[in-house]
């Protein structure tokens, strides 16, 4: 199989040591279909094993590896280093969340905003026997929604998460939305409440970056949008 030697400049950071951040350079074969997460393992075992990142399921599904390479918020685990272009290949942590090591960042206040939004189902009725059938038509608003991973690369591009530390963020709105949208809840105007700030949906610059960037094709400014409008008085 062919290889092409690949630069990854890859930025360094402990907090815990007395030194600003920067980048360090290290080169290795890149075989076709490798990606930018199999290059970092291949450079942790072989190279430097204090480089620290998060992965868990290398398939697009647990969202632990957003981060921005070569600029771009993208999942580690789904971007092959040969469709990148140029021979370096930077590697940054996700923005606008704290750095707790190199890569890794402090997801923390991430999940708080999530949990804020109460995203759980909140029936109006009691408890049926068995489950809460939804019908496929009612389902269609809410369905796109549900599969946000949390990985939190919409956080990373959002231009009001990156000024205001106490905006929900798209994936908290997104999330909201996603039960908002749901005929089976009966929350409404409790629901509603929580997000009727510039903290929430009134915070929203409509830039749409979250909804270019998310890897799954969620659009959390579209569900943004669709809770102003049920907002409005
Ligand atoms: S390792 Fe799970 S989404 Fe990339």
């Amino acid at each position: 199989m062919a290889k092409t030697a690949r630069t990854f400049r890859i930025r360094r950071y402990d907090p815990a040591e007395d030194a600003a951040p920067s980048y360090r350079e290290y080169v290795i074969d890149v075989p076709e279909g490798m990606t930018v997460l199999e290059a970092l393992i291949r450079i942790q075992a072989e190279q430097d094993g204090t480089l620290a990142f998060r992965y868990a399921c290398r398939g697009a599904v647990c969202g632990s590896c957003a981060m921005a390479i070569d600029g771009v918020v993208r999942l580690a685990c789904r971007t092959q280093v040969r469709g990148l272009e140029g021979e370096t290949v930077t590697v940054d942590p996700l923005p606008n969340l704290e750095v707790v090591k190199d890569l890794v960042v402090d997801m923390d206040s991430f999940f708080e905003k999530d949990f804020a939004v109460e995203p759980w189902l909140q029936p109006a009725e009691p408890a049926p026997e068995r489950e809460r059938p939804v019908s496929p038509d009612d389902w269609t608003e809410a369905e796109p929604y549900t599969n946000c991973i949390l990985c939190a690369s919409c956080h990373g591009v959002c231009p009001v998460a990156a000024r205001d530390p106490e905006y929900l963020g798209p994936a908290a709105l997104a999330k909201h939305y996603r039960f908002l949208a749901d005929a089976r809840d009966g929350a409404g105007e409790k629901r509603l409440k929580l997000v009727d700030s510039e903290a929430g949906v009134w915070g929203c610059d409509v830039v749409w970056s979250c909804s270019k960037i998310c890897p799954k094709g969620v659009r959390p400014t579209k569900g943004i949008l669709a809770t102003r409008e049920r907002v409005k008085p």
